[in-house]
């Protein structure tokens, strides 16, 4: 790829492609944001780098608009260069502030690729590491995933008994440092708990003393219609990570950002950590860059605007293809699940085709939209659509269209 502007990017032959899915769910301002781009440009003129031990402007001010985007309470930040690194560094905090060990996490999640946050994960990246490059101590509680309920029930009758054994696993279980969760579930299917899941797993997690760390690498800034998906549901987590679109990914960033209690603690004791691109001015001079692109273009709510356009001709999908299973999604955030059934809700592929490195019939799909100028991300048995928030609704139809006719892939097998 040489070159990319706004929703699109460019090959060496010149073949244009629509970003439908913002490359790994991070270009979320688009391609060449010139406001961005100048302030890296006059940035990296004043101060290149300056050691993590001394504060800088851009720090200050970035911090100043965390606290104030991020959800109340939320009020001190550590800076990395990447979302595994944010995690890593949660993890850390959750184990010294606790003094315990253990970490309860779901089997839909990816939190990253360093020791601690593969950990963590669920999907079957973490497979391939365990107890070889792994820590140990992770349990994984049933996820909240109606349209396939790993517990066997259908909401609303089911009560939200995924959260409810959370409580379960506390109550039989002794070491617990915290939950970790994506709080809409990202690449392992963009999915969107029941509105009672978070709240009441907010109080399960306040009744045993844990804490709890919301995963929003990917489902922050906008994504999916506000600022942060933990605000869908008004949940305070006591830990917040993030990275990806808070500088629209022109620069690596990563973010911890902890509540008042937990940061107190660190007045008095050591936190053991930190890298030499910590807090690097630049990566900070364009997250300022690009908040302020959030607030002056209105992303926030341009993506609960253009999400529901999106999601309504994604839902023409399903009506029409018999291996369109569910189409799901907020704001700007969709997952297109396939099936070879709409009865049994079967899927393709499962986690273990991946590994075992069968071929997938999302891959399938993807490689057939790239031919025709469309980047989709796959993943096992569903795509994510997610394009930037500057998306045009003329864009949305190219991409849907594109889809559309890539799907007879899926149709096929399914009629087989
Ligand atoms: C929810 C979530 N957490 C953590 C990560 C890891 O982020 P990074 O790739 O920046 O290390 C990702 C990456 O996709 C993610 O989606």
């Amino acid at each position: 790829m040489v070159d990319a502007e706004g929703c699109y990017f460019y090959d060496s032959q010149g073949k244009k492609y629509l970003d439908f899915s913002s490359q790994l769910v991070c270009s979320n301002l688009g391609h060449k944001n010139r406001a961005v781009i100048e302030a890296i440009r006059d940035y990296v003129g004043k101060l290149p780098y300056i050691s993590p031990a001394f504060a800088c402007d851009v720090r200050a001010e970035v911090s100043k608009m965390l606290a104030e985007l991020m959800p109340p309470g939320i009020s001190k930040f550590f800076y990395s260069t990447s979302g595994t690194e944010a995690n890593e560094a949660a993890l850390k905090i959750a184990r010294l502030y606790t003094r315990r060990h253990k970490v309860i996490s779901r089997y839909r999640s990816y939190h990253g690729s360093t020791a601690a946050s593969i950990s963590v994960t669920g999907d079957h990246r973490r497979w391939y590491v365990d107890s070889l490059a792994t820590v140990p101590g992770t349990l994984f509680a049933p996820d909240a995933y109606c349209y396939r309920c790993p517990l066997g029930l259908r909401y609303p009758e089911c009560g939200v008994a995924c959260a409810d054994y959370v409580e379960y696993m506390l109550s039989n279980e002794a070491d617990i440092a915290a939950v970790i969760i994506e709080p809409v579930v990202g690449t392992n299917g963009v999915i969107v708990p029941p509105p009672e899941y978070l709240p009441r797993l907010r109080k399960i997690t306040e009744k045993y003393d844990v804490l709890l760390i919301a995963d929003e690498v990917m489902s922050g800034w906008g994504r999916t219609g506000e600022w942060f998906a933990v605000n869908h549901w008004n949940v305070v987590p006591d830990i917040i990570t993030t990275a990806k679109g808070i500088t629209g990914s022109y620069m690596p960033l990563g973010v911890t950002g902890t509540c008042e209690k937990v940061t107190s603690f660190f007045d008095d004791n050591f936190f053991a950590h930190g890298h030499t691109y910590e807090a690097h001015p630049l990566a900070l001079a364009a997250a300022v860059a690009a908040i302020n692109e959030y607030k002056r273009l209105n992303l926030i709510e341009r993506s609960r605007i253009m999400g529901g356009y999106l999601g309504k001709r994604l839902k023409e999908l399903a009506d029409k293809h018999d291996s369109v299973g569910e189409v799901r999604g907020l704001g700007l955030f969709w997952a297109v699940d396939l099936t070879q059934n709409k009865e049994t809700r079967e899927p393709f592929n499962v986690m273990a085709d991946k590994h075992e490195g069968k071929p997938l019939n999302v891959d399938k799909i993807a490689s057939e939209m790239m031919r025709n100028g469309v980047y989709v991300m796959a993943w096992v048995n569903h795509l994510i659509i997610a394009p930037p928030l500057t998306i045009e609704e003329e864009d949305i139809d190219l991409g849907v269209d594109v889809l559309d006719k890539a799907l007879k892939i899926a149709d096929e097998a399914a009629r087989r």
